[in-house]
């Protein structure tokens, strides 16, 4: 059976691009009948970039609350908190083990905080916590304490999907003869994952055109309420030809974001109507149609789910023992493949 993994970072509200460029894709792969999937809130890569526990705890329930809102079916997928699992950090520490530094110092997150402080002209390293420098190898333990085989993510993702595999493949050729010995089995320890992308959403743009980000403050909350949604789309920047003048559909966010969340059908209109040179009101009124459609189910079930803490307690604890049982044993044979089994 394929094994589907991914997660989100519990460092904000979830946006629109977080739907569309893992969460939709993650709950449509969790209904084939032949796909074991793994979804987690990253509740530990959050300390990375959130020093406010508060932001973190609230996130992480909005995370929760979103993952069962958007169709998640906590009895057919394992869902669980990261930091829930401590075959994790176990296992990061042994991947930290072999790998070279010299790939960590690619990584696109730390390079540009050196860059960033090289133009300033600061220390290279002010500022940078090892958390930062340590992101690809948490995020690789992450997908293969799972054996995970395909990981649906966004474009930003990728790198961090190489990386996990890089360190991978350089755990199972120093370690897969030990472990072939201990164990019995054939193959390798650990599976190398592959990156899952949907094309036309795996960058959705933001308010400003921007990748859609946290990080950028130009999000559209998933459940944001109607009018407030309604607000943010009829913000979405623009480039200025008026009415009657004919409209690029290439480069336009605001065809991007609809065509995230209409089907082809829907998409062709909207790309007649560019040409016909439909006024960016009245597109803006079409695209905020098209989200609310799609979210008004959800957000309906997402403010009964939010209010009751305690059931989703329940339900990650429940994923939590789900996930132990398939990290644990694979742990114990790493860790006895490094060496560190016991003396018997
Ligand atoms: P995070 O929390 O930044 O984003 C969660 C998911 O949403 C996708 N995404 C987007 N997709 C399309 N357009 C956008 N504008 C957009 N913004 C965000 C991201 O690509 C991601 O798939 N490091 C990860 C979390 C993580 C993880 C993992 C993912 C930790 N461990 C293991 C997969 C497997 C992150 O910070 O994603």
């Amino acid at each position: 059976r394929t094994r589907v993994l991914t997660g989100i970072t519990t460092t904000g509200t979830p946006h629109l691009g977080n739907y569309a460029g893992a969460i939709r894709p993650a709950v449509a792969a969790s209904l084939d009948p032949q796909v074991d999937s793994f979804y987690f809130l990253a509740d530990y890569h959050a300390l990375i970039k959130a020093d406010d526990p508060a932001r973190v705890a609230r996130s992480r329930l909005e995370i929760a609350a979103t993952w069962l809102a958007c169709g998640l079916d906590p009895e057919r997928v394992t869902f669980y908190r990261q930091s829930d699992i401590p075959e994790i950090p176990q296992l990061t520490w042994l991947l930290t083990c072999v790998t070279a530094k010299g790939l960590l110092n690619r990584a696109h997150a730390y390079k540009a905080a050196v860059d960033k402080n090289t133009e300033a002209g600061e220390d290279p390293d002010a500022g940078v916590t090892a958390g930062l420098y340590m992101y690809p190898v948490l995020m690789a333990a992450d997908i293969l304490a799972f054996n995970a085989h395909r990981v649906p993510v966004g474009r930003d993702q990728i790198q961090h999907i190489e990386m996990a595999r890089d360190i991978g493949q350089r755990f199972n050729h120093l370690h897969g003869d030990a472990w072939r010995a201990l164990t019995g089995k054939a193959g390798e320890p650990l599976t190398l994952p592959e990156v899952e992308i949907e094309e036309h959403v795996a960058t959705l743009p933001g308010l400003d055109g921007r990748k859609m980000s946290k990080s950028y403050d130009n999000t559209i909350p998933l459940f944001a309420e109607p009018e407030v949604l309604k607000k943010l789309v009829m913000s979405i920047v623009t480039d200025s030809r008026a009415p009657g003048e004919p409209k690029e559909v290439e480069g336009s966010s605001l065809f991007q974001l609809y065509q995230a969340f209409a089907d082809t059908e829907q998409t062709e209109a909207m790309r007649q109507a560019y040409a016909d040179g439909i006024g960016w009101g009245d597109a803006k009124q079409r695209l905020f149609e098209r989200i609310e459609a799609t979210v008004a189910p959800m957000r309906e079930s997402y403010r009964e789910l939010i209010a009751r803490p305690d059931h989703l307690e329940n339900v990650l604890q429940a994923g939590a023992e789900k996930a132990r049982a398939v990290a644990a044993p694979l742990l114990d044979e790493l860790q006895r493949a490094v060496g560190l089994g016991g003396f018997g």
